[in-house]
């Protein structure tokens, strides 16, 4: 008879209870088997499949052009990967917008076809319904307030949000709302830190912060920008955990003088013919 093990990923109420025990939350982005795998490794807790895959993985300007193929393959990849913390995938640009109905089906498949235990929406407001919905059908869902790029075309750019009291008491309530909406967790991107402390004061459930102090209860950061793969720009919450780009610049051009002066591969690196190791009949 075969065993069936106990569920064996990190979950929504054991993100949610970090928050109760203090216990700071760790979430970086993912969209591959392998960096999900050294990123689990490491002792990540959440690896978000983000949207921000349009801009590190994709080469576009913005987050708008990716599909939900395109996330499926990539939430795919990065579940095929890992074994214990919670996927969660970013639902794309135009997948959650258009009604309840349509987004329950965008998200179910990614739980079902994706792997993932949870997604992310960016927003508030007009949300609120379809968020409920999903919880109640079993899908967990991170919020998103403050900088949401899939809006870049309302912002005009992707500066600092929530600066005025007035946004600021606005951002408050969306988060409340978004808590009393079932999300088990909600992103707080680039707000002033005091508005993000005054957040996770007032919320049960936890605050992932990025570019949003250090009073949120966890935080993220892209993959590729923590590791300074993506140097095309540096917000200043980054920080440099490592010079990847320089690193694998470094490493690429060797292999092209090696390759080039014909010093690889050496015979070492070089297989042998069978008949070359049997020693001749004499
Ligand atoms: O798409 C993404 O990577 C995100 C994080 C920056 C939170 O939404």
């Amino acid at each position: 008879m075969s065993k069936i093990s106990a569920f064996p990923r990190v979950t929504a109420p054991q993100i949610v209870r970090c928050k109760a025990e203090g216990r700071r939350i760790v979430a970086l982005t993912a969209y591959d088997a392998v960096f999900a795998a050294l990123e689990e490794e490491a002792g990540v807790d959440i690896l978000l499949v983000g949207d921000s895959a349009g801009n590190v993985i994709a080469g576009h300007s913005t987050t708008l052009p990716m599909t939900i193929d395109a996330m499926l393959f990539l939430t795919r990849c990065v579940s095929r990967g890992t074994s214990r913390v919670m996927v969660v995938a970013d639902m794309p640009f135009g997948s959650f917008q258009v009604s309840a109905e349509e987004t329950l089906r965008n998200a179910f498949r990614f739980l079902k076809e994706g792997g993932a235990q949870a997604v992310k929406l960016e927003g508030a407001g007009y949300l609120i319904p379809t968020i409920e919905r999903l919880v109640q059908v079993g899908i967990p869902v991170m919020g998103h307030l403050g900088l949401t790029p899939q809006k870049i075309n309302v912002f005009g750019g992707y500066g600092v949000k929530a600066r005025t009291a007035e946004e600021a008491d606005q951002l408050f309530e969306d988060a409340l709302a978004l808590e009393k909406a079932g999300c088990f967790s909600i992103v707080l991107e680039k707000i002033p830190a005091p508005l993000a402390k005054r957040v996770s004061q007032a919320l049960t459930i936890p605050t992932i912060g990025i570019g949003s102090g250090v009073d949120c209860d966890g935080q993220i950061l892209v993959n590729y920008d923590m590791l300074g793969i993506f140097d095309k720009f540096r917000p200043k919450f980054v920080r440099d955990y490592l010079n990847g780009a320089a690193l694998i610049r470094k490493a690429v051009s060797e292999w092209v003088e090696d390759v080039r002066e014909g010093s690889f591969p050496s015979p070492e690196e070089s297989y042998d013919s069978v008949a070359e190791k049997i020693p001749a009949k004499k």
